[in-house]
């Protein structure tokens, strides 16, 4: 579903230039329910804004269903932001008609796009747990409730592709908790892939795979051991919780480039003491790769 490539994003000013993307690649299989984690000022947020059309990077590939988009032109990228992404962001507000209800909601953007399904809005509504809700002004529901709505408006045209940018950012635990089980209730229902930014750690729980960004790259991965399915089975079984411990379910991976190159996780270099700009020894062992500090004092 989605393929980047070496993505560069410089973001100039009068004064200063900043790098909001080094150089990043991704790839997200359709069907794949994936978060991305990262500090403020990593570059997510920039790099929803590409993937959805909204912004271009300095350099790289982008494709997204099949699509090059960054070759679109003005009418073919209206179309592509349309048709192909469905937009959740931190505050629903941005989405939504405070006047209007629910529904009324969830069908302007399908009259946008060329047609209104009553049948469809109701049947989102619906999945979203807000069927008695559906005639209620958005003015009139919850932070929560609205950030429900806000997820049926981006699914009203049906898209392949939904990006949310820190779609749980503003609202409770538990509330969190109600919406990615919606993100997943979506994903395996209407197979639509969905990658959601977040800061939350914790929402790796309810994911297939995590991938974390450090300045501008993809830096290392956390890919379930156990799938979603496997975990939700056993929760029906054994009545435990839905989210197990991250810790329990993840590992932390870390990608070698195409040249090779290798970031170490900041919190492994602390450890061991690890200095930056230091000289590491590697050697491979029973077809491990061993990577430990050399004492540059007594070495040589
Ligand atoms: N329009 C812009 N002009 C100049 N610099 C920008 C612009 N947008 C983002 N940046 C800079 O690019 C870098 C990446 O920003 P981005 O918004 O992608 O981070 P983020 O990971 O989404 O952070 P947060 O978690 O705080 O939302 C930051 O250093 C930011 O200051
Ligand atoms: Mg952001």
């Amino acid at each position: 579903m989605i393929l980047c490539e070496n993505l560069v994003k410089i973001y100039k000013t009068a004064e200063t230039e900043v790098l909001a993307l080094q150089g990043l690649d991704l790839e997200v299989p359709t069907g794949q329910l994936m978060a991305t984690i990262g500090n403020s000022g990593s570059g997510k947020s920039t790099l929803l804004n590409i993937l959805g059309g909204l912004d271009v990077p300095s350099a790289g590939k982008v494709v997204v269903n099949g699509t090059d988009i960054l070759r679109l032109g003005k009418r073919d990228l209206v179309e592509y932001r349309r048709k192909t992404i469905g937009f959740v962001w931190q505050n629903s507000a941005r989405n939504l008609i405070p006047y209007l209800t629910a529904l009324e909601n969830i069908e302007l953007p399908m009259q946008i796009a060329g047609g209104r399904k009553r049948a469809w809005a109701k049947e989102l509504l619906d999945m979203v747990g807000l069927s008695d809700r559906a005639g209620s002004r958005l003015d009139q529901l919850s932070g929560g409730e609205q950030q429900r709505v806000a997820i049926t408006i981006a699914l009203a045209n049906n898209p392949p592709l939904i990006l949310a940018d820190e779609p749980t950012g503003a609202v409770d635990t538990h509330t969190t908790e109600a919406i990615m089980k919606i993100f997943r209730r979506l994903n395996t229902e209407l197979g639509v892939t969905i990658v959601i930014v977040t800061h939350d750690r914790h929402l790796s729980r309810a994911v297939d795979r995590v991938v974390a960004i450090r300045d501008g790259k993809t830096s290392s991965e956390f890919l379930r051991r156990h799938s979603y399915r496997e975990v939700y089975e056993h929760d029906a079984q054994t009545g435990a919780e839905l989210f197990p411990d991250a810790d329990a379910t993840h590992e932390e991976f870390v990608l070698v480039d195409r040249v090779g190159w290798l970031q170490l996780p900041k919190d492994e270099m602390r450890k061991l003491g690890i200095q930056p700009n230091s000289r590491l020894r590697v050697r491979e062992e029973n077809g491990r790769l061993i990577i430990e500090p050399v004492d540059d004092r007594t070495e040589e």
